[in-house]
């Protein structure tokens, strides 16, 4: 398949891409697009013919659901059953990167939510997907536009680079804000009224949604690695989520101490090290990636896939990083990172 990849500078020549995309996709076809997390890789979300395109360009399994992106918040409730919760929570957080998962309707097939009777749904703040989705008349499927194994694409090229012969068009928006994937949240009920549970940390941090809703429990799966045949509550967490090659370990410890640490294995190995800046004067400049100030977690989220991709192409045999802290939106890179590192964690 040819991929056609589309650069959005100019606004009227901008418009005609757009239309073009929104052709593909209600003809049946795949078109990358750019939101405020990461890229994603869209489809006709009323189709089933798209969503198994989709889980075939990414080759991902098909029971691993899809989320569905509108372009309005309200636009939910023809694809979902929204309730008074939904809608407390797309006042406070949409547009913006919080997926929020609700029963469906029958117009979404089940090949969109994997076999699910959940659907989630979104509503990106970026202009290009919120323009794309706005000359579309149907929701757009799209889970993160990497391949299965790789980390969620935070510009073109990483897009270009997994994606291209596989999709028909990759619309270049330079390079995502966030840089990790939407907050997941599904609305539970029991005795004692609505909750919501976080299955997936974002950029909407726990004590944003406590605001609008006072409980919030956080999925065993956000944190810890799930037992033997345990089932999680979405079916990302069940499968290997991305690891680089190069095995990844997490440090954790005093700084002085994780310095030192990190300045002896320079010496005594090849090793990658995703840096905070504070220790980058005092670490030999090989193999050095610098993620952000130690308390500059926006920044951090934002190079953390990106660098991770970057680390992988080294001829190190190992990759350090940070242990994140496990609040605000240190549990989003906390999540990511454990389970990139599969859990494995050096104390020092
Ligand atoms: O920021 C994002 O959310 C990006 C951009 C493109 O919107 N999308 C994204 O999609 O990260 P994806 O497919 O890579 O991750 C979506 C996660 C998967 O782990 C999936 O299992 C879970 O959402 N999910 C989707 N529908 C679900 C449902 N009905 N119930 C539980 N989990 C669901
Ligand atoms: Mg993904």
């Amino acid at each position: 398949m040819q991929t056609k990849v589309i650069r959005i500078t100019d606004p009227i020549e901008t418009e005609a891409h757009l239309n073009e995309a929104a052709d593909i996709l209600r003809s049946g076809g795949l078109v990358v697009f750019p939101t405020e997390t990461v890229y994603g890789l869209g489809g006709n979300g009323l189709s089933q013919e798209a969503a198994e395109k989709i889980y075939a360009a990414k080759g991902r399994p098909s029971n691993n659901p899809l989320i569905i992106h509108v372009h309005d918040p309200a636009e939910a409730d023809k694809y979902a059953f929204a309730g008074d919760l939904y809608d407390r929570l797309a006042a406070a957080f949409m547009p913006g990167p919080l997926t929020v998962i609700l029963p469906k309707r029958d117009n979404i097939p089940y090949a969109t939510t994997g076999g699910l009777e959940t659907v989630a749904v979104r509503c990106p703040d970026h202009p290009v997907a919120h323009a794309l989705l706005a000359v579309c008349d149907f929701p757009v499927a799209a889970p993160s536009a990497n391949l299965s194994g790789s980390p969620s694409p935070t510009c073109a090229d990483h897009v270009i680079s997994d994606l291209t012969g596989r999709v028909d068009m990759i619309i270049d928006g330079g390079q995502c804000e966030i840089g990790l994937e939407s907050t997941i949240v599904k609305i539970d009920h029991d005795k004692e009224g609505e909750y919501l549970t976080l299955l997936r940390p974002g950029a909407i941090t726990c004590d944003a949604l406590t605001c609008v809703c006072e409980r919030v429990i956080i999925a065993n799966a956000v944190l810890e690695q799930l037992k033997e045949g345990e089932r999680p509550l979405s079916p990302g967490m069940m499968y290997k989520h991305y690891a680089p090659k190069i095995p990844l370990v997490l440090l954790d410890g005093d700084p002085a101490d994780v310095l030192a640490f990190l300045q002896k294995e320079q010496k005594d190995k090849s090793c990658a090290i995703l840096c905070y800046l504070e220790e980058m004067p005092q670490l030999k400049d090989e193999n050095l990636f610098l993620v952000g100030a130690r308390d500059d977690l926006v920044t951090q989220a934002h190079t953390l896939f990106s660098l991770l991709r970057e680390a992988d192409k080294t001829s190190a045999s190992i990759i350090y990083a940070h242990l994140p802290p496990r609040d605000g939106l240190g549990l989003a890179l906390y999540n990511r990172l454990i389970r990139a590192a599969a859990h494995t964690v050096k104390n020092i």
